[in-house]
């Protein structure tokens, strides 16, 4: 039979495949056996990853407007903002390409593009971009927001998801109870007159995130970390050409660095006196210990038996320099943290839980008083389920169905992390477009929650969608709807936040009816957004508050 005779119908036959496999097997044979085979092989890979590299090389970036020159597109810095990002995008696509000086940035702006970053391909994207100030304020990324991922950010995770923010850590719940509770009292000694909502629920979340990292110790010492903190965002987001140029890292260098020592020399004078406190604590209780003489009624004892994060990062201490990184991330029993890593993991819950907290408020208090409708509706629920002759409780939010939908609705339209910050790990092909290593990437979570093909109506302030049995939830699954983001980077202190932000919003309009000052109707409110790490309300909301409440506000 001819090889010919042998094809049926266009395919081969079976003997012919037989034979051909027989003679590929004798030729791999011949081969290995031949010491020209280990040199064949080696060349062979490299062809192929060589041309997968080329081809890579040869696809074009994420389309995105024409840069000059050396500095590409820098002359359109002022438009990475949610709002500018979300307007390239209208014109560019879902997945936008910008070059900023030495940096590829690329802006993911549609549910579907953040699915194949944020999910499909979560690992090469998992990173966090530095600048240089970051890298220098966090003790060279001794912390958990800013480390790049692998197996220190996996075990720094791990400690502040176990013993910092799990719901059993009754503590950090307690801190965000206590201080709702004298913010009531606040609002109570000014009713009938204005209140600043916005100052009044910063000054709120800064002090539930300083009560819960370092308890009861220096309160007299808040002020003066506030200053700290406002210098490191602003440290934080300073222009330094040395971020988009490094071999332009000379101008300036001096005056920045200067800045810079200046306020890490804060930040440890303020954390280290803290850290010392806390190991005298520490020292003094393991003595009674041994010597079997604590009395646990007495107030002192009860004070050291309520523990704050920075005694649940003592835990961990250790005096020899970056061990925790020598750990596999896996073995919380092996981790270790220094002064360093301990100070720059505190920074992160101040930075992930103040603003984001207070913002969120800030704004769904405002919708509220925007939408009078759908705060009677809120008020009625609050009235229904709880009543007017007490103070909620904690176990009354899962019954608060609408206002939960009011939640959402705010975290759509006013994610409080605007822009996700991410950075490639390694060369990487999105929707057929090249998107080197370390690119800058920003996921607009603001733009992808007011998409016009995922939401009807995105711009209108409806609670009510939430209603609806398939509505998106905060799961991270949804791609249309990520206020804390989704995969390895999401929010860590989701729980802790939403409690904080649901407990407060539910008091404030359960305690207390709102007017707008002035006579000023809802339609004249400015809803205008700031951006920065945050995008807080540009101008504060102010309301005039009534009780509202048949019993007295009792709470202490
Ligand atoms: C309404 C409240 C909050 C919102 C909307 C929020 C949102 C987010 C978002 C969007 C991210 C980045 C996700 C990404 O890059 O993909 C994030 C990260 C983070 N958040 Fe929150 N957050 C909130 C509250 C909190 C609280 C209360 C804490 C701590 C006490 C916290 C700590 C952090 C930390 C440490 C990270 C960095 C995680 C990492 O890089 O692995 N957040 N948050």
């Amino acid at each position: 039979m001819s090889i010919g005779s042998a094809y049926i119908s266009g395919r081969p036959h079976l003997l012919t495949k037989l034979i051909r496999l027989t003679a590929m097997d004798s030729l791999l044979q011949t081969l290995q056996s031949s010491p020209i085979f280990f040199i064949i092989l080696p060349l062979l890979l490299a062809f192929v990853l060589f041309s997968l590299t080329t081809l890579r090389k040869k696809l074009p970036y994420p389309p995105g407007p024409k840069g000059y020159p050396i500095i590409g597109n820098m002359a359109m810095m002022d438009q990475l903002t949610h709002r500018g990002l979300a307007d390239l995008a209208k014109k560019y696509g879902g997945l936008l390409h910008l070059q900023m000086g030495a940096i590829h940035v690329v802006a993911v702006s549609t549910p579907d593009m953040a699915k194949e970053v944020l999910q499909a391909q979560d690992l090469v994207f998992a990173n966090r971009p530095a600048n240089v100030a970051i890298t220098y304020l966090t003790y060279d990324r001794a912390d958990m927001a800013f480390a790049n991922y692998g197996p220190f950010w996996r075990q720094m995770r791990k400690i502040c998801v176990i013993k910092l923010f799990s719901r059993r850590r009754e503590e950090s719940w307690a801190s965000v109870r206590e201080e709702v509770d004298s913010t009531l009292q606040t609002v109570m000694n000014t009713t009938g007159s204005k209140v600043n909502i916005g100052e009044l629920v910063f000054a709120l979340t800064r002090n539930i995130t300083y009560r819960a990292a370092f308890g009861s110790f220096s309160h007299d010492g808040q002020d003066e970390f506030v200053k700290i903190l406002q210098e490191f965002s602003k440290l934080f987001g300073a222009f330094n050409i040395a971020d988009f140029f490094p071999w332009m890292g000379w101008i300036n260098a001096r005056g920045f660095y200067k800045r810079m020592a200046r306020a890490r020399e804060s930040l440890d004078g303020f954390i280290d006196s803290i850290i010392d406190e806390h190991m005298k604590k520490k020292k003094k209780k393991n003595v009674r210990d041994e010597e079997g003489k604590i009395n646990y009624n007495d107030g002192e004892a009860e004070a050291e038996a309520d523990t704050d994060m920075v005694d649940e990062l003592m835990a961990f201490y250790s005096e020899e320099e970056g061990v925790a990184a020598k750990g596999d991330g896996d073995d919380l029993q092996s981790a270790k943290l220094t002064r360093d890593h301990i100070k720059a993991i505190i920074m992160d819950v101040m930075f992930g839980g103040t603003e984001t907290v207070a913002s969120a408020i800030e704004w769904a208090m405002a919708e509220l008083m925007k939408s009078p409708h759908d705060l009677k509706k809120v008020q009625e629920e609050l009235a229904d389920k709880v009543g007017l002759t007490r103070i909620l409780h904690d176990s009354d939010l899962k019954q608060l169905t609408y206002l939960k939908c009011c939640i959402k609705e705010t975290l759509r339209l006013h994610p409080p992390i605007p822009l996700l910050l991410h950075e490639t790990a390694s060369n990487t092909v999105v929707s057929g477009y090249n998107i080197p290593a370390k690119s800058r990437v920003m996921i607009n979570a603001w733009a992808i929650g007011r998409d016009p093909f995922a939401w009807e109506d995105p711009d209108k302030f409806n609670p009510a969608r939430f209603l609806h049995e398939n509505a998106p939830d905060f799961t991270g699954n949804h791609f249309e709807y990520i206020p804390f983001g989704s995969g390895r980077r999401s929010c860590p202190g989701m729980q802790l936040g939403l409690y904080a932000l649901e407990l407060s919003v539910a008091h404030l309009l359960h305690c207390f009816n709102w007017e707008l000052p002035d006579g000023m109707s809802p339609g004249e409110l400015d809803m205008n957004d700031m951006f920065g790490l945050t995008a807080p309300k540009a101008c504060r909301l102010v309301a005039v508050p009534s009780y509202r409440l048949t019993c007295p506000l009792k709470i202490f």
